[in-house]
């Protein structure tokens, strides 16, 4: 297995073949919730860079079995049902219903790579998940991809794509698994801040950013390691499903 870190989607190649396994990262808050709806009985979450075609295709899903759901600058898009904040996605608002998500930077990157083969989603509430269908399936290469801030490089995204590098890392120590030094970077990141991920996402440009939309028990909540063992993985272009083992 070959890793490849990406800090933001604009840095993920173009021009090259895209990788047997991408997997997306948005801590601060898209792949958290992602993964928490996921976990909390969404039927899928439907991802989209932009509002419009949210709003385009929603408009043909039945009512009752829809929410609209995303973020601009960190506030609730008008006249959604939901914000991007996870603490939202309980059982009894997502059970059995698509969640129609667009975000500032998460969904971009969802975009950047969905002709993958495979499309997962990671977030530091679901990292073992991760880890665990990585070594089962042991792609020949696997990008990380962070979504950053406009084009800018977030320290959570790469922090959490450290803290499974760094599982992967530790079986072998094999310098042929680092595809690029970004990895390294990451796995040394995470072995500096795994005792404080929440520490670490206050100091993160974006977490300063919720703290002033007095957001704190999101970014507690997304700093968490392991909260459940759900794995989002990607079914159709842009929608996302819980993997239940069949892939
Ligand atoms: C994003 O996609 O940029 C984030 O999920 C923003 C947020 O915190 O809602």
């Amino acid at each position: 297995m070959k890793l490849f870190v990406y800090h933001t989607p604009e840095a993920a190649p173009a021009d090259q073949q895209l990788p047997d396994c991408a997997v997306v990262i948005d801590v601060l808050r898209a792949t958290t919730t992602i993964a928490t709806a996921l976990n909390a009985g969404a039927e899928a979450v439907q991802t989209f860079a932009d509002v419009d075609q949210l709003f385009e295709a929603s408009e043909a899903w039945p009512e009752a079995k829809r929410l609209r759901a995303g973020e601009r600058g960190g506030k609730q898009v008008e006249g959604f049902e939901l914000g991007n904040s996870p603490l939202n996605c309980t059982p009894d608002v997502v059970a059995d219903k698509r969640l129609f998500l667009t975000t500032t930077n998460g969904t971009r990157a969802l975009k950047r790579v969905e002709k993958a083969e495979t499309v997962l989603t990671a977030a530091q509430i679901n990292v073992q998940s991760v880890i665990d269908y990585l070594k089962a399936k042991q792609p020949e290469t696997v990008w990380f991809v962070g979504s950053g801030w406009q084009g800018d490089y977030s320290l959570e995204d790469t922090v959490c794509a450290g803290a499974i590098a760094a599982a992967l890392w530790v079986e072998n120590s094999d310098p042929a698994t680092l595809g690029n030094d970004e990895v390294l970077g990451a796995i040394a990141l995470y072995q500096q801040w795994q005792d404080d991920l929440v520490g670490l996402l206050k100091l993160a440009s974006h977490g300063q950013r919720l703290l002033g939309l007095n957001k704190e028990k999101d970014i507690i909540y997304c700093a968490e390691s392991n909260t459940f063992d759900v794995l989002p993985i990607q079914r159709s272009p842009g929608v996302l499903v819980k993997y239940n083992g069949d892939a």
